[in-house]
């Protein structure tokens, strides 16, 4: 490179880094909803990416047995020259695809290869307390063997780490992989269900990689990743293809969206299929929710492309790769499920959560985390109204997304209004904003012991999470 050029780059790195600077410390004092747009910045300069854009989707391995997961350290080549530590299950990043039937059991046994503990989630499993994988740690070099009973709905979830103090950069170093649960219905409906072909999983996730190309915890989120590839290309017919979203950022609500006009539904929220199909044109995800997703591809011709963006950045490409059959036929179901009646909740017990951050201690309800303490006791069975608020600090108050373990849960109102369309199916995870009541409606019918947190994975780690057992 000439000296023009030299100097050029050092200026940009400079600006660059400046703007990292200035943006990362906005980010504790504004609305995170709206400074998590990250088209503002361009990453460093100083890396030269490797180019990438005709590297295929990486679709995760699937699953459908039992399964001995590793968690082990690993690396990828994200940039020129440059190995970027990361972890991952049986793997350099992320883990296998689970698909679960409902009605069958699977034994999953964890083995630990990390210099560190670490524990298996099963975020948006309807399973004891015994096997939720917070309580459950496993010590470097042990291994630990669970039964998941799975008796749930057809939906998409997912699993990562949730270690005490440790949740927020296992995930962040690349610890997590989706689960897919079918059931009766979901595989009545002439559904896309070809794993990999028509049916694709997608766990998104912006990571912060500094100067050396290496992830970092504590700094502004610059690095797009789809299945741990950066910019990949997604080839697929010219079909209605099914895309299963999962928002696995650390702290990013992100705004997908596609550069074509596409005709496109919701078809499922977190924990099951929405009762319609709903048309969309906007998407808005806060980390730890899903989404199921039909889209219309049957109007593109061969080599067509559109790119699905995240908050108006290109994630990623889809390219058309082949004509379907000429007898290829798509029917959009009229009904997906049933979403339960909302009937008469006035006799439940009604329980207050609020949300507080300020600076750099969180909590809920004024107390932060204590994993000694059990903050709330619930009766087996029973139904509860939760009632989700932002505590009120001024300038400080920012969206926070609430996650509660081992229950699915309808939102009943926001603030007394009407909720968002898509938000009327069976959720585990709701972004709750500032200067809003967002009302649940929640079921327990699993035993144990359980947390309800931030999915925010920095203000969980804070200490904006709470215990709670059901017996
Ligand atoms: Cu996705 Cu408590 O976690
Ligand atoms: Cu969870
Ligand atoms: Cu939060």
């Amino acid at each position: 490179m000439d000296n023009k050029t030299k100097v050029m780059l050092a200026l940009l790195l400079v600006v660059g880094i400046a703007g990292l600077v200035i943006i990362y410390n906005l980010n504790d004092s504004v609305d995170e909803r709206s400074n998590v747009r990250p088209s503002t910045i361009e990453r460093e300069v100083e890396k030269e990416e490797v180019v990438q854009y005709d590297d295929d989707l990486p679709i995760p391995q699937l699953i459908e047995d039992d399964y001995t997961f590793i968690a082990q350290n690993g690396g990828v080549d994200w940039f020129e020259g440059v190995r970027t530590v990361t972890r991952g299950y049986n793997g350099n990043i992320l883990g296998p695809t689970l698909k679960f039937t409902r009605g069958k059991d699977y034994n999953v046994t964890i083995k630990n290869e990390m210099e560190e503990e670490t524990t298996v989630h099963w975020h948006g499993l309807l399973v004891d307390g015994d096997v939720d994988g917070v309580f459950q740690v496993i010590d470097p070099g042990y291994g630990l063997t669970q039964k998941l009973e799975i008796d749930q709905e057809a939906s998409t979830a997912w699993y990562h780490p949730h270690p005490m103090h440790k949740t927020a950069s296992q995930v962040m170093e690349g610890l997590a992989g989706m689960i897919i649960i079918e059931d009766d219905n979901s595989m009545s409906l002439g559904l896309p269900s070809e794993y990999g072909v028509n049916d694709i999983p997608l766990v998104f996730q912006r990571k912060a990689i500094d100067d050396r190309g290496q992830i970092v915890l504590d700094e502004y989120r610059n690095f797009q990743i789809v299945n741990g590839a950066d910019n990949p290309t997604l080839r697929v017919k010219n079909e209605w293809i099914r895309l299963r979203i999962v928002n696995g950022n650390n702290d990013e609500i992100t705004d997908y969206s596609f550069s074509k006009d596409l005709e496109t539904y919701i078809i499922a929220t977190d924990n099951g299929l929405t009762s319609t199909p709903l048309r969309t044109e906007q998407l808005f995800l806060a980390p730890g929710e899903r989404v199921e997703l039909l889209v219309n591809l049957t109007e593109l011709n061969v080599g067509e492309k559109f790119t699905i963006n995240t908050n108006d950045t290109e994630a990623m490409k889809v390219e058309i790769k082949g004509e379907v059959d000429s007898n290829y036929s798509f029917k959009l179901p009229t009904s997906l499920s049933t979403i339960p009646e909302i009937g008469d909740i006035s006799d439940l017990k009604v329980r207050q959560f609020e949300l507080d951050s300020s600076g750099m201690s969180m909590s809920i309800n004024g107390e932060p985390y204590d994993i000694d303490k059990v903050n709330e006791y619930i009766e087996l069975g029973t139904q509860e109204v939760w009632e989700v608020s932002v505590g009120d600090l001024g300038m400080h108050s920012t969206s926070h997304p609430f996650h509660v373990h081992g229950v699915t849960f309808q939102i009943i109102s926001r603030d007394g209004e009407r909720y968002e369309d898509w938000e009327q199916g069976m959720k585990d995870t709701v972004l709750v904003s500032s200067e809003e009541k967002v009302r649940i409606l929640a079921t327990f019918n699993n035993k144990g012991k359980y947390v309800y947190h931030c999915h925010f994975l920095n203000h969980e780690e804070r200490g904006m999470m709470g215990t709670f057992v059901v017996q």
